[in-house]
């Protein structure tokens, strides 16, 4: 999911992030007690505002910029009708916020080149950012698979795939990502990295398949997006929520003996987790 509004002209995009949440809630109650406050306090809650308000925009400047390719899919996300292209059959809603975009598609990109992954899998793809930057990142000889349930989504990521380079390291399989992911490794595949980003209850699911069916070796790296979800895994989330599947997500995680991992607040949540040596 992105934080907030980027600078096209087309879909406003509310804020998904923590910190961008926060954000907003700050600029709610300095709305409300406009005239009220004394100077100190409204200076205060000036300054949280600012604080908060100005670190998501702050990182993105910070950050190198996207490629032209990323930067036209990102453009045509924001300001597409979800309404009429969803797979009324897909769990969940899609929309706009979903999109990984500039910062987290940077991040992707240099996890590839400092680890080396010449394989990688995006297990939930939406319109095809986290692919392709990946896909932007490896050698000629490098391949991503993407794993993406809603048709309607798959065929705008194969769009761009088709329309850059890059995206003929990409292939895309529609359908459940789990049953993908054990049709994969029943095939004997590895990878060097896996971006976990689809249905957030699937999750723990996923983790088990990478790990368990040997997709992901040791050395591996498994990055985990929202891992964070809007603050709600350690905001007491509703049982059954997808706060809750990523609370307990991030408790598996862990507890898992097979992995090191550290957990960044950057955006919604970014988790990092290693397959340690030694590993059957
Ligand atoms: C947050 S979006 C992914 C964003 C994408 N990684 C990006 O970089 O923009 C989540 C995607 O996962 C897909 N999804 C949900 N459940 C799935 C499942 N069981 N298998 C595969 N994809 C799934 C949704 O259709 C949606 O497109």
């Amino acid at each position: 999911m992105s934080a907030a509004a980027g600078p096209d002209p087309g879909h406003e995009l509310r804020p998904v992030t923590p910190i961008a949440i926060l954000a907003a809630l700050l600029e709610r109650v300095a709305q409300e007690l406009d005239g009220t406050l004394d100077g100190r306090v409204h200076d205060d809650l000036r300054r949280a505002k600012a604080l908060a308000a100005g670190l998501d925009p702050y990182l993105a400047r910070c950050t190198s910029p996207e490629s032209p390719a990323l930067a036209a899919l990102a453009g045509r996300t924001r300001t597409h009708d979800f309404g009429a292209t969803a797979d009324g059959g897909a769990p969940g809603g899609l929309e706009a916020e979903m999109l990984s975009g500039h910062v987290e598609g940077q991040l992707l990109k240099l996890l590839v080149r400092i680890s080396g992954a010449s394989r990688a899998l995006d297990i939930g793809t939406f319109t095809g950012y986290s692919a392709l930057a990946m896909a932007e990142a490896m050698g000629p000889e490098g391949r991503v698979v993407a794993c993406e349930v809603d048709p309607g989504v798959a065929d705008i990521a194969q769009r761009a795939f088709d329309a850059s380079p890059a995206g003929r390291r990409i292939s895309l399989h529609i359908g459940p990502a789990l049953d993908t992911l054990h049709r994969l490794a029943d095939a004997g595949e590895r990878f060097d990295l896996a971006f976990i980003d689809a249905d957030k209850g699937g999750y723990v699911s996923y983790l088990a398949a990478l790990l368990d069916r040997g997709l992901i070796g040791p050395g591996g790296l498994i990055c985990a997006d929202n891992t964070l979800l809007q603050g709600t895994p350690y905001l007491a989330p509703d049982p059954g929520s997808p706060g809750a599947a990523i609370a307990d997500f991030n408790l598996a995680v862990a507890g898992d003996a097979r992995v090191e991992q550290v957990l960044l607040p950057l955006r919604d949540g970014v988790s990092l987790i290693r397959v340690l040596e030694g590993q059957p």
